[in-house]
């Protein structure tokens, strides 16, 4: 896959306190990249300056090989879904969709056919006229990705755009954005609390903690092979040993020994085990 974003040795600090620690990472065209991490651990802030809501205080954002770092939101061909919904409450529902297709002056036919289309999307249909202030915490959340889909943005940023939904309508709208992301070949940004989520959905899944990526790497990779302890600890449900690594594919617990060999320590190809 041809590379798209690269967020280039980004740190960010606020009142004091380190937010973003020198974070690099690579999104390629089309790819869904999801940021997983605990409460706190920065995932909000990546997507800002990736959307430039937020400045870095070092590092570099790079887009298409261009440095966009100081290019403000509308400059940049990503739209953001935030995770506070950011609708314009005294708009209705078709002017909040319409609002990006206003500004590049499209002409009205295309607006009310894009408004239409993307209400049946999100399962909305009907609800053109009806002011964002009488609408369910879900309703918003979907109007929301119904905005920022509309512009058929190159890259969509989506801040837990699920987090309000029961479960049945989560995993219709999950197989939607994944339809999206075949039909128009857009890029996916995404942030979630759950795992199961970010591992159906994701090419590539970006486990961060304090500020900091832990490990970057396919939902199998990540779910089977954690780098550390704490990507361990959090995918999954796991039971954590102390343990040492003899060699690939070759692990001593206290005393035992455990191999991959069908869990056969005398497999012919494994050595003697000799505890230390
Ligand atoms: N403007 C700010 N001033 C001070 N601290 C901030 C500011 N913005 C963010 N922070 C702090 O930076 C850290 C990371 O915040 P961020 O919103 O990126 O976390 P998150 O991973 O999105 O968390 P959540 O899953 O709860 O949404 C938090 O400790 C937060 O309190
Ligand atoms: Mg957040």
């Amino acid at each position: 896959m041809k590379e798209l974003i690269h967020l280039k040795n980004i740190s960010k600090a606020c009142g004091g306190k380190l937010i973003l620690d020198d974070l690099t990472l690579t999104i390629h065209e089309n790819e869904f990249v999801t940021l997983l991490g605990p409460s706190g651990c920065g995932k909000t802030t990546t997507l800002r300056i990736l959307g430039g809501f937020e400045s870095p205080d070092k590092g570099q954002v790079l887009f298409g090989g261009r440095d966009i770092t100081s290019l403000p939101p509308n400059k940049r061909n990503l739209n953001m879904v935030f995770q506070n919904y950011a609708l314009f409450t005294h708009m209705t529902v078709a002017d909040n969709i319409a609002f990006g297709l206003r500004i590049r002056k499209k002409d009205s036919a295309y607006i009310t056919e894009k408004i239409r289309g993307a209400l049946k999307l999100v399962n909305l249909e009907g609800f053109e006229n009806r002011s964002v202030k009488t609408l369910s915490g879900g309703q918003q959340q979907r109007i929301a990705i119904a905005r920022a889909i509309v512009n058929e943005p190159r890259v969509l940023l989506l801040d837990e755009p699920l987090g309000a939904l029961d479960l049945k309508l989560r995993q219709d709208m999950q197989y939607e954005l994944i339809r999206l992301k075949n039909e128009l070949g857009i890029t996916f940004v995404y942030v979630t609390h759950d795992q199961q989520e970010a591992l159906t959905m994701s090419d590539t899944i970006v486990v961060m903690n304090q500020g900091c990526i832990q490990q970057t790497g396919s939902p199998e990779k990540i779910y089977n092979e954690p780098e550390n302890a704490f990507v361990a600890d959090f995918i999954g449900d796991s039971n954590l040993f102390a343990a040492v690594m003899v060699r690939d594919r070759l692990v001593a617990v206290g005393e035992f020994i455990k191999t991959d060999n069908n869990g056969c320590p005398d497999h012919p190809d494994s050595p003697p085990f000799i505890p230390s």
